[in-house]
């Protein structure tokens, strides 16, 4: 039997088990996917003993996705550009790590709001953090000309810009939504709004009306970003496809299929986050 996890400190929240357990059943594998509290005194260790441990890979969440970018024999050109790794697996002995947030979210974004066009406007990324990094690189390699990047702390803004190059432009946080106004998409990747805790209180009057609104916040599921950009008449795209996405590359990685993302499995996220029989 092939066995998977995903390794966190705490990890009890992790939404992991519940998508690829589903997927396992689907594809009648045998195989087994588990969450591991691994303490970060105890990260490097665990990781060098994966295959000891009978594992053919993990997904990683916090604080251990640095740790795990460098513990990897080989990387991913996401993993580099972000510094952290979110998957890794074995592959000939060698420990390999990808970073599928990258994937994950642009290809929902590719499905959720078909026709975007990432050469029509500026894009704009609230936020600076790991999966801002993610994300921007995501639409500059797809071309997007222009992204407009506002973060809390500047510093750590310009500190992201520098690594990207001139296509990223940091203006002041507080200038987000009136130099939003053309974007061809918006794009939260703060915490703000998780769990219902804080706003960020942008009025979409007068934004482009092509303008596609997307939160990777996905506790709610329908942040007040998202209902505020609906009221004015814009596309939105919510946090969970991200989340379903970026699982199917390590699946097929440790499984050897590549899985399908369906409104069943979406349903059983939407079940949990919402509490509400699917
Ligand atoms: N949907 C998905 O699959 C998915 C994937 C990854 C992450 N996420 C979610 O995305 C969010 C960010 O994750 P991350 O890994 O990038 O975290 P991170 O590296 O800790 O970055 C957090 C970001 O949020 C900003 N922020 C936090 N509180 C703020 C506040 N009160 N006002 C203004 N800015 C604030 C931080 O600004 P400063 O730099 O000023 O502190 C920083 O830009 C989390 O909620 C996470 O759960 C979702």
């Amino acid at each position: 039997m092939k066995r998977a996890c995903v390794i966190g400190w705490p990890v009890e929240h992790s939404r992991s088990p519940l998508i690829h357990g589903y997927w396992l059943r689907k594809y009648g594998i045998d195989g087994a996917y588990s969450k591991q509290a691994v303490r970060p005194a105890a990260v490097m260790d665990f990781l060098k003993s994966l295959a000891a441990n009978g594992f053919v890979g993990c997904n990683v969440t916090v604080p251990h996705k640095e740790a795990a970018f460098e513990a990897a024999d080989e990387k991913d050109d996401s993993a580099r550009a972000v510094s952290a790794a979110n998957t890794l697996w074995l592959a000939d002995g060698k420990l390999c790590a990808a970073n599928t947030d990258t994937y994950g979210y642009m290809t929902y974004l590719g499905l959720a709001a078909p026709g975007w066009d990432a050469r029509a406007a500026p894009v704009s990324i609230l936020g600076a953090g790991g999966a801002a990094r993610a994300i921007a690189y995501g639409f500059l390699k797809a071309g997007v000309d222009e992204i407009l990047l506002f973060n809390r702390t500047r510093a750590r803004a310009e500190a992201l810009a520098a690594q990207f190059g001139s296509r990223i432009k940091v203006l002041d946080w507080n200038e987000r939504q009136a130099r939003s106004r053309e974007a061809a998409v918006l794009v939260n990747t703060t915490s703000i709004g998780m769990n219902g805790e804080g706003s960020l209180d942008i009025d979409f009057t007068g934004f482009n009306p092509a303008c596609v609104v997307s939160d990777i916040v996905y506790v709610p599921l329908q942040t007040e970003l998202l209902a505020r950009a609906r009221g004015c008449g814009l596309r939105t795209v919510d946090g969970l496809g991200m989340l379903l996405h970026q699982a199917v590359p390590g699946f097929e990685k440790w499984f050897g299929v590549r899985p399908h993302v369906t409104e069943e499995l979406r349903n059983i996220l939407v079940a949990d986050i919402t509490g509400r029989p699917c």
